[in-house]
């Protein structure tokens, strides 16, 4: 499975270009097949989650091909509506596929999703928003099979605004007889960019970035080639990176909106930044200061996916922070792991108390899912001396080899 070896101390220098999100890459591969004219997608990152999807695509018939960071996808030899067991176990994002094969075929089959585990993660509200489109859907050993063939238009209330189910059922609308009114979204920049992907095809949704999402039903979409936002949790931790290893570091290819949650949460007092069109630069003026409390909450609030970043940040600012984790039940996983390396952090439910320490030192430590394992890549960065990262592959889902990547801005890392 591999790891990483990282001699920490040094700062970040120089600059890295973001690719496209993963999170929305994912949910426009799962919207490809909503056309059976060609898709192409630009930036697309060379990650695992990516091309988990890119199996799944093509166990599914269609004719998938990756020249560098462009994917196409042909899909008009889609032949089946069953999605493959394996490659759908490893992936969350394999469930998003349900909205768009019974749009296409009107049949659905899928086991119930992977991912990280970050907590219970079900899609009951997946499913309840399908039943309210009239679709048949039934849970039988860990199997899903839906039948779409009496599918209506419909006005869903969210239970919470899941991002998945939103995106479920944005797809799952698009060739309805009528109009879906869809209320109480998810409105995380992702979603605009599939509103933006679907309309470009021909669809026709509109109220993506806020609560109530419509979608009007037609009779047919096109061939579409698209380049997907780059991808907000990425920059987002490089972003955090710099602050605790010190440096500047410019990020090329953001949307500075898409971080304004984090961006106003890196103290003042310890670095400044330059965001302007399509990047932003961040220098340390030396060792941050602890920020008081920081609560994830749905978009635009303090992304989830960043905590574990925050975290580790916070383990070696100036200072006590609280973490609060308010999306998913067990995401303070790599806190452990951090502690390892000298942190001291107690956690109590969904709360973390981090009482900073002036440095972490080098350890053996071990990933327990992307976001935790990329907190430990930044921790040891940071940290004095060597460090030890095994179980990497949960690190791979979402961010391409590092070991490739970080030494263009002075990080000394191998993998092995
Ligand atoms: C998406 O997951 C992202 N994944 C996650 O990123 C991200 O953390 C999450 O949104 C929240 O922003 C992809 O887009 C592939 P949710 P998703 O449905 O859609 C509960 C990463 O690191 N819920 O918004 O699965 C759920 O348990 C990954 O890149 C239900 O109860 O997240 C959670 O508590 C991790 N029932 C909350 O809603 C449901 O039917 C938010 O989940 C669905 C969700």
């Amino acid at each position: 499975m591999g790891k990483y070896i990282i001699e920490g101390g040094r700062g970040l220098y120089g600059s890295l270009t973001i690719k496209g999100a993963k999170n929305s890459v994912l949910t426009l591969l799962a919207a490809s097949i909503l056309t059976p004219e060609k898709v192409v997608l630009h930036g697309c990152p060379d990650i695992g989650d990516v091309a988990v999807m890119l199996r799944i695509l093509r166990k599914l018939g269609c004719k998938v091909e990756r020249t560098g960071d462009i994917v196409e996808i042909d899909s008009s030899g889609l032949h089946s509506y069953k999605i493959a067991c394996d490659p759908a176990k490893e992936l969350r994002s394999s469930v998003f596929m349900l909205g768009s094969l019974l749009s296409r075929l009107k049949r659905a089959k899928a086991v119930y999703p992977g991912g990280c585990d970050i907590g219970l993660r079900p899609i009951d509200i997946h499913l309840a928003g399908l039943r309210e489109l009239g679709v048949t859907v039934g849970e039988r050993h860990g199997h899903i099979d839906c039948d779409g063939t009496n599918a209506e238009p419909a006005d869903i209330m969210l239970d919470l605004p899941s991002v998945g189910a939103t995106e479920n059922l944005m797809m799952a609308c698009v060739f309805l007889n009528g109009v879906s009114i869809l209320r109480n979204c998810a409105k995380e920049p992702e979603i605009v960019d599939l509103q933006n992907f679907l309309n470009a095809m021909g669809a026709k949704v509109r109220g993506a970035g806020g609560s109530v999402i419509t979608v009007e039903g037609v009779k047919r979409l096109h061939g579409v080639e698209y380049t997907p936002i780059p991808d907000r949790i990425v920059a987002g931790t490089w972003a955090i990176g710099a602050v605790m290893c010190g440096g500047k570091l410019t990020l090329e290819n953001v949307i500075p909106e898409h971080l304004s949650s984090l961006l106003a949460k890196l103290p003042k007092s310890s670095c400044k930044i330059y965001p302007r069109d399509g990047k932003i630069t961040i220098e340390s003026k030396g060792r941050p200061r602890a920020v008081p409390k920081t609560e994830t909450m749905y978009y635009p609030g303090f992304p989830t996916d960043l905590q574990a970043q925050m975290t580790a940040l916070q383990s070696v600012s100036d200072g006590t922070a609280v973490i609060v984790e308010n999306i998913f039940e067990t995401r303070f996983r790599s806190a452990v792991e951090l502690c390892k390396m000298g942190a001291n952090i107690t956690v109590s439910g969904n709360t973390a108390v981090v009482r900073g320490v002036p440095e972490l030192y080098g350890s053996r430590v071990v990933a327990t899912d992307l976001r935790g394992g990329a907190s430990l890549v930044l921790a040891a960065a940071a940290a004095s001396g060597r460090s030890e990262i095994d179980e990497i592959h949960h690190i791979d889902r979402g961010y391409e080899d590092l070991a490739a990547i970080l030494p263009q801005v002075g990080v000394d890392i191998k993998r092995e």
